[in-house]
């Protein structure tokens, strides 16, 4: 009754990690009891999610090294394996919510979310991939673009690009503080995508900072995006809340790889309680002000609360 927090299974928004192929299901390493998985198969995992209850889903695409360029043409090609899946989800599972990736980095040589130039990241030239690519990915019939390449401008851009291509429909969920952690190591492990040189530091956000979040949240708002994202979340629940208090728009935060990876480590050794820990930590980010929550964890949270 007087429970001021609840978590719902409509709070959640599922990760999957896709390769192109058929009869695929490898497991990661870093992310044990997580995969990558070829479509036929992720369709019937999809449908068991459905099942569960989980609607939300999030697909991020690994792309074989001799598909990758400067410019991540493949992000946009006709024949690129990721829109086509996003094109046969939607048709088995029209009630699924689907949200996409938008960056450079699955497909790029460099590994950057940008186009690099003598080792610069140029931020203006890379909207134009971004927006080739969100329209692609609208066109395939994505429901939420997921813009996490951090670029300055590209909501206002993606935007623009995408009406006027005529899908105003398809919101914008941007990742609008995402800093550069060290928790995206298991991630760009399952993906082949962690940068060929350098950091991503001139483009995600510092740690020590909180008042940029703000900045980037107004910046994100007035260009049009749908939802706020904060990433990762355990440490940085400081920001949910802060954006949560300072924005009428809805606030995500990404439970990233690394904070899923450090629980199931810890839990396989027998140091945590599973049952107990994962809800706890869920509901901590909920409770922080998160209305969605992007996390590996969803299934199992289904699955312990059905
Ligand atoms: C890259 C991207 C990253 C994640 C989502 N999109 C990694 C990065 O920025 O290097 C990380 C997600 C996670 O760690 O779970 N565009």
């Amino acid at each position: 009754m007087i429970s001021e927090t609840r978590l719902g299974l409509n709070n959640l928004i599922y990760p999957f990690f896709m390769e192109d192929g058929t009869g695929i299901q490898s497991p990661i390493k870093s992310l044990p009891g997580l995969y990558r998985w070829s479509l036929d198969l992720l369709l019937a995992e999809i449908g068991e999610c459905m099942e569960l209850g989980l609607r939300n889903f999030v697909l991020f695409p690994a792309v074989d090294e001799g598909l990758k360029d400067k410019m991540a043409t493949y992000s946009w090609s006709e024949d690129n394996y990721y829109l086509e899946a996003i094109r046969q989800i939607k048709t088995r599972f029209p009630e699924a919510c689907l949200m996409s990736d938008v960056a450079m980095d699955p497909y790029s040589s460099d590994g950057h979310d940008g186009i690099v130039e003598d080792g610069i990241i140029v931020n203006d030239p890379t909207l134009d991939v971004l927006c080739r690519m969100s329209v692609a990915q609208a066109q395939a019939g994505i429901d939420i673009l997921g813009p996490s390449d951090m670029m300055d401008g590209r909501v206002g851009a993606i935007r623009r690009a995408v009406d006027g291509a005529g899908f105003t429909d398809v919101s914008i969920m941007s990742y609008t503080a995402k800093y550069a952690s060290a928790y995206y190591g298991p991630f760009r492990d399952a993906l082949d995508s962690a940068p060929k040189s350098g950091d991503k530091k001139t483009y995600q956000m510092d740690p020590a900072n909180k008042t940029e979040a703000l900045r980037e949240a107004m910046l994100d708002e007035e260009e049009g995006a749908d939802f706020l994202m904060v990433k990762p979340a355990l440490c940085y629940l400081d920001v949910i809340h802060l954006l949560k208090e300072s924005s009428t728009l809805p606030i995500a935060a990404y439970n990233v790889s690394g904070e899923y990876a450090m629980l199931k480590a810890a839990c396989a050794n027998g140091w945590l309680d599973y049952n107990r820990a994962m809800p706890e930590m869920l509901l901590s980010i909920r409770r922080a002000g998160a209305d969605a929550i992007l996390t590996y964890f969803a299934k199992d949270y289904a699955e312990l609360t059905n």
